[in-house]
């Protein structure tokens, strides 16, 4: 019933958030500075959240017939959420995590539209649970970029 588009797409979200937790678990503890103590808090909270996606996205590919992915299978992609080299550079981490956002809202917006194509509402429903969860993450580092940029 559903397409192998549909679990290609899980599989890659999965892998993503995974990696989304680890960059911002780094980037939460290498951060210095009083400054980037509100970052820190928000990474901190969003890490449980995207940790939560990465449970719902394996379990629905276990619905499927198929399984996450492990290690071995991983492939780094975000390079512009590495730990800065100054570790009180607070704006590149939030536009690392405006990428990171963004990337995976075009992820679950490709994910709605395999599976509508699928007929697969199960998948659609969930994707669009995360991907409003991905786009109040992405208001929230707006916000923080414009206030960082300008302090
Ligand atoms: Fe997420
Ligand atoms: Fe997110």
């Amino acid at each position: 019933m559903s397409s192998d588009r549909v679990i290609e797409l899980l599989r890659k979200a999965y892998s993503d958030e995974i990696e989304t937790v680890m960059n911002y678990q780094t980037n939460a503890i290498v951060l210095d500075g009083v400054r980037a103590e509100e970052i820190k808090e928000s990474l901190q909270q969003d890490i449980q959240e995207e940790l939560g996606h990465s449970e719902q996205l394996g379990q629905r590919l276990k619905q499927l017939g198929a399984r996450p992915p492990g290690s071995a299978e991983f492939t780094a992609r975000q390079d512009s959420l590495q730990p800065p080299e100054d570790s009180t550079d607070v704006l590149s981490v939030i536009r690392g995590v405006l990428d990171a956002e963004n990337d995976a809202i075009q992820t679950y917006r490709d994910l709605i539209n395999a599976a509508e194509d699928a007929d697969d509402p199960v998948t659609e429903d969930l994707a669009v649970t995360i991907l409003a969860d991905e786009e109040s993450h992405r208001t929230e580092f707006r916000g923080f970029e414009k206030e960082y940029q300008n302090g």
